[in-house]
């Protein structure tokens, strides 16, 4: 027994995998420098994106998983998972997916152009490609595996964990400090749009195509809270205030007041905590 568990192990994803695997993305990430500010500053966002979605991967398989083997893939799948947007970036200056490339898929190809996942046994280098594939999809897919459905929902709470980090710093800037391409390039006038309020009344999560402005934005963030699917990662969004933090930046009104108190008693009831 205990020597198919030894062979078991020889055909696992090791920690030197992953410490080789960082070292040739932040390579990669070297190869997409700007000497442009503005540039520059979108490529640093998507980089420093990439180790926050890292550590708060890790946080949640840790929570959830107790085999090292899952946190271990689960912070290559992290590590990998914006993969696309820097040769998106490269060719197309924005990170609006509708008007350029879906940068799941670009992501996924370029790792299997570039061959980086070679040495990690095929079942693994699958899981990886596939989760990086469909991180950004709007639903995740129901023809893949248990296994990569596990990897997949981690990813999209952590990517989603940290996106609301970055957008609640940048929307405390003025708009000139602003990387360019976060806001997506949608006005900062006053109002919004009430369908986006109704995904939140009817518990469901909104579309960027319905997005007008700045402020519309501000609540399609709001509604992916319904899109969340561990435990840990409702624990960290009340810890953090996320909920709170992004009210803050949306007019002042009794609606948003209503929206706002019903988003904190859902974090509050599916992190199992209590007040
Ligand atoms: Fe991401």
């Amino acid at each position: 027994m205990r020597f198919i568990l030894e062979a078991i192990r020889e055909l696992e994803m090791k920690e030197e995998d992953l410490i080789y695997f960082k070292s040739w993305f932040s390579d990669f990430c070297a190869r997409y420098y700007f000497d442009d500010i503005d540039d520059q500053r979108n490529i640093t966002l998507k980089e420093q994106h990439t180790k926050n979605v890292c550590s708060n991967m890790v946080e949640i398989a840790r929570a959830h998983y107790i085999d090292p083997n899952d946190v271990l893939l689960a912070e290559a799948v992290a590590l990998f998972h914006d993969t696309g947007r820097f040769p998106q970036y490269a060719r197309w200056k924005t990170f609006r997916d509708a008007v350029s490339v879906n940068h799941g898929l670009l992501g996924a190809e370029t790792l299997l152009k570039e061959q980086v996942l070679v040495a990690l046994p095929a079942d693994e280098q699958t899981l990886i490609i596939q989760a990086v594939k469909y991180h950004n999809a709007y639903k995740i897919p129901a023809f893949q595996t248990a296994e990569t459905i596990k990897f997949l929902k981690m990813i999209r709470d952590a990517d989603k964990l940290d996106i609301w980090e970055v957008f609640i710093e940048l929307f405390s800037l003025p708009p000139e400090l602003r990387a360019s391409a976060a806001t997506l390039g949608f006005p900062d006038t006053d109002g919004y749009s009430g369908g986006l309020i109704t995904c939140i009344k009817d518990k469901r999560i909104g579309n960027l195509k319905n997005v007008r402005s700045v402020n519309d934005y501000k609540i399609l963030l709001l509604t992916w809270i319904f899109d969340i699917n561990y435990e840990k990662s409702f624990r960290l969004i009340n810890d953090r205030d996320y909920i709170a933090r992004i009210s803050e930046y949306l007019p002042r009104n009794d609606e948003i007041g209503e929206i706002t108190a019903a988003l904190t008693a859902h974090v509050r009831e599916k992190a199992a905590v209590s007040y």
